[in-house]
Parts: C-alpha cells; structure tokens; sequence
C-alpha cells in the first residue's frame, strides 16, 4: 500500500518507518527543507534506539521517501495520517492549529478516495472538524473518509511498541475507511478497538491520563510510607501482584514527565471543563507529580543542610532513559528548585547534554559520571539510566565531598550502600 505521514516527531518518523519496513511504500512530507534534507541522508532529528539504521535500510530499499511536497505524496496515497504536534496552551488546551492546516493542504491534493487518519493527540471532536474543512476544499468528486488512529508507542521502545502494541484502536464513521485501516494494521496485530470518532479520540487521553494517576498514586503511597516508616516498594508490589491492578506503572519517583503525560492530563482538565465537568481526580494527580518533584529537592535540603553554594550533582537530565528528551523533564523543576536555593549544579546525562542546554541556564555539565561526583555534596538521581546502575562505589565516595546520595529513582540497594559508608535516601523506602 501507499501511504503518507505529515510530520516526522516520534510518532510520525518511527511509524511510518515501520510501516514502510513491513513492505510498504511511505512518504513522510515535512516543512523544514534542513530536516527533510537530513532525514533523506538518514540523520534522524532524535535519537530514539534502532531508529537511525531502520529508517536508512527504508530509505536503502526505497520504501522510505522524504518530501516538503504534498502533491506527489498525497494523490498516489491510499491512507494519510497526521501526525503533527499538538503542544499546550497555557490554559492546558492543545494546540490544533497545526492539524487544521495541514488537513487544509491534504484537501486540496487529493485524488481519488483516500482516508485521512489522525494520529496526533485531539481533543474529542477534532476529527469531525478535519472532516469539515476537507470537505470544503477539496475538487469536487473526490471522495474521501477521516478516521482517528491514536499511537500508544512510549519513546525509548518506540520500536518495539509500533511492533508490539496490545491494541490497534481504529474510530470511525465509515466501513470502507475501517477496512482500509484493517488491511493495513493487520500484519501488524489484530487485536482491533473498532468504535466511532469522539471514542478513538477520547482512548488516547483516557489511556495516558489513567497511566498517570497510577504514577500519582505510587508517589503518594510512597510519600506515606515514608511517613508511616512503611516499605513503600513492599506495598507497591503488594497491591501490584493483584492482576486486577497490575505492577506497571508503579514505580514511584520524581514525578511523570515528556511530551505526553503531563500534557494530556493538562488536555483532558481542560476539555472536562469546557463541557462543565471537573475532573478533580486528574487536578489532583498533576498536584502529586508536582509535590514528587519539590519532596526530592527536600530529601537534599534534608541530608545536605543549607544550598546556597554547594555543590550537587545531578544524574540524569531526559525524562525517563534511552531518550534525549527533555520536554517537561522532572530535571529542570529539580535543578531550578535547587539554583533558588543556592546551590551549583553540575549535571551529566548519557543523551540529553545538548537539549538541556537550551532549557537549564548558569549550571555545569559533567563529561560522565565520575566527573559529576567530583567534590559534590550529594548525588541526585533524577533519571534512571542503565549506565548509572553498575557504578565503582569506592571510587565514587572518594570523589565526593560528603558521600550522599538521593536516589529519585530507587535504582541503588540502600543495604549495600549504608554498608560502604554513603547517606543513602530512596523514595517510599
Ligand atoms: C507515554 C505512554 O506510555 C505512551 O503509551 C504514549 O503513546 C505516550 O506517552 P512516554 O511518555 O514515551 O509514553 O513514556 P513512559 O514510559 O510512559 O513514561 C512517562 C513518564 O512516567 C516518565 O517520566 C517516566 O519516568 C514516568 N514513570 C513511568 C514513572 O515515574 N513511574 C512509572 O512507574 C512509569
């Protein structure tokens, strides 16, 4: 089959890149002449695991083309996915615009019935306003269908997950539009979700936003037990064994953060309200993400005394590992928290050095771990990389100024830690 992706973000690039390794032929249309350029040499604009060689044995095998060009892409396709960004408002909305104009410009290159599935994150509703606006500007005699097909992939295992998703979820008006996105997924799984626009549409917030009330949840069980001088891993693990709850997403932490969560919690408020609902419960899960992050700055003030002029390193910038994202990262809450207090950062990550550096102003940036160490008051694990795991403690604690270590992650065994002479403080232990 011939399809087209508008945008190349995490969702666009690693899913057209899959489905054109699946044996089809994809066009990926942008609106940056730099990054189509390098996405047509393989430079991919994020790093994501496996994604560099995927999308060069694509573009190899010539089932993977690049273009700012609608009219080729849009008339010799069968389906069209957006797949554009829908960033937040201030007031939590999101941001439409993007997916308006692009439906503007598919209207008007299309020929012959094609179905014009959103993939980007919408408010219920979105969809038949894409429809709307096709219908208006498209050559009259075209036939078409808008459907919603939301992407649950998590970055870091974009991959695998495009690969390996529990669902398909498919929403839409039209048999004929469902039978194309059928034809297409199947190789993929056929475990299909098939419903109507406003359901599809309401499953991608409904699923990201109940994944954040589980994290909320962990972190406030967590904040008790240590309150309480309960286990708080024992008890996340305990009520995580009942199938009927789960153990995923029960790792309790800094807080959630990236490019989706937070925003669409933020979205899902923000829609409720519009229709006079509020939705105190996720109100309440964006007030424990934020206490998580103020109670690791705590736990430092705790163990380290006054900041002001101490020196603290800081492990991990991205808002989970195997990403170089830094979008609503924990990190810069974290570190902005600490420099108001005084304190000099100096921060390492193995990916995410140069994105933060346009976020995190006036801090240092380590070459490595070690070098973060150095002369340091306490050590801040804020991202849970692998490569922060298997450390030299010994060589580490001579690094230090004192040997502290806040583990915003839980990746350490307190036991083994105590035992080799550092402060140790976890979250819920
Ligand atoms: C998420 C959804 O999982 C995915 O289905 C959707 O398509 C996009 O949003 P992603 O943001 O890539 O994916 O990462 P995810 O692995 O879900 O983690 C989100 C945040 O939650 C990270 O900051 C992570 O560190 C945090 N987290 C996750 C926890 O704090 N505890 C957990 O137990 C799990």
């Amino acid at each position: 089959m011939t399809i087209t992706f508008i945008g190349h973000g995490y969702v666009g690039l690693v899913t057209a890149t899959v489905f054109a390794d699946l044996g089809n032929k994809v066009w990926v249309v942008g609106h940056t002449a730099k990054k189509i350029e390098d996405l047509k040499k393989g430079i991919t604009p994020f790093y994501e695991p496996g994604l560099t060689e995927l999308v060069k044995k694509n573009i190899d095998a010539k089932r993977l083309l690049f273009t700012l060009d609608y009219d080729k892409s849009i008339s010799e396709s069968e389906i069209v996915f957006i797949a554009v960004g829908t960033p937040p408002y201030k007031t939590g909305d999101a941001q439409l615009s993007t997916v308006f104009d692009v439906s503007e410009n598919i209207a008007k290159y299309l020929n012959g019935y094609t179905v014009v599935a959103v993939k980007s994150t919408v408010p219920p509703g979105t969809c038949k306003k894409v429809y709307g606006i096709i219908e208006a500007l498209k050559k009259s005699g075209v036939e078409f269908d808008v459907a919603s097909c939301p992407e649950f992939l998590r970055e870091g295992t974009a991959i695998l997950d495009t690969l390996n998703p529990d669902r398909i979820v498919i929403g839409t008006e039209s048999k004929k539009a469902e039978e194309k996105l059928i034809e297409l997924h199947k190789a993929i799984n056929e475990n299909f979700v098939l419903t109507n626009l406003e359901t599809s549409e309401l499953i991608k917030y409904a699923s990201n936003s109940f994944l954040a009330t589980k994290i909320s949840f962990a972190n406030a069980i967590a904040k008790l037990s240590e309150l309480l001088g309960a286990d708080g891993l024992r008890v996340l693990e305990g009520i995580g064994i009942d199938r009927r709850i789960g153990k995923a997403f029960l790792s309790p932490g800094p807080g959630y953060g990236g490019s989706c969560f937070p925003k669409d919690v933020k979205a899902l408020v923000a829609i409720a309200k519009d229709y006079d609902y509020s939705f105190s419960l996720l109100e309440s899960v964006e007030k424990v993400n934020d206490q998580a992050k103020r109670d690791i700055v705590r736990k430092v003030r705790k163990a380290v005394g006054e900041l002001r002029k101490k020196k603290i390193g800081v492990l991990g910038l991205s808002f989970k590992p195997d990403t170089d994202d830094m979008r609503d990262a924990p990190a810069i809450d974290i570190i902005e928290l600490m420099k108001r207090d005084g304190a000099l950062i100096k921060a390492y990550d193995p990916q995410a050095i140069e994105n933060a550096k346009g976020l995190i102003k006036d801090i240092e940036f380590a070459k490595d771990l070690y070098d973060c160490a150095k002369d340091a008051e306490a050590l801040v694990v804020v991202t849970d990389w692998n490569e922060f795991k298997d450390v030299d403690f010994k060589r580490l604690k001579s690094l230090m100024k004192n040997p502290i270590i806040i583990d915003g992650r839980n990746i350490y065994d307190p036991e083994k830690l105590r035992k080799l002479g550092f402060t140790y403080v976890g979250v819920g232990r």
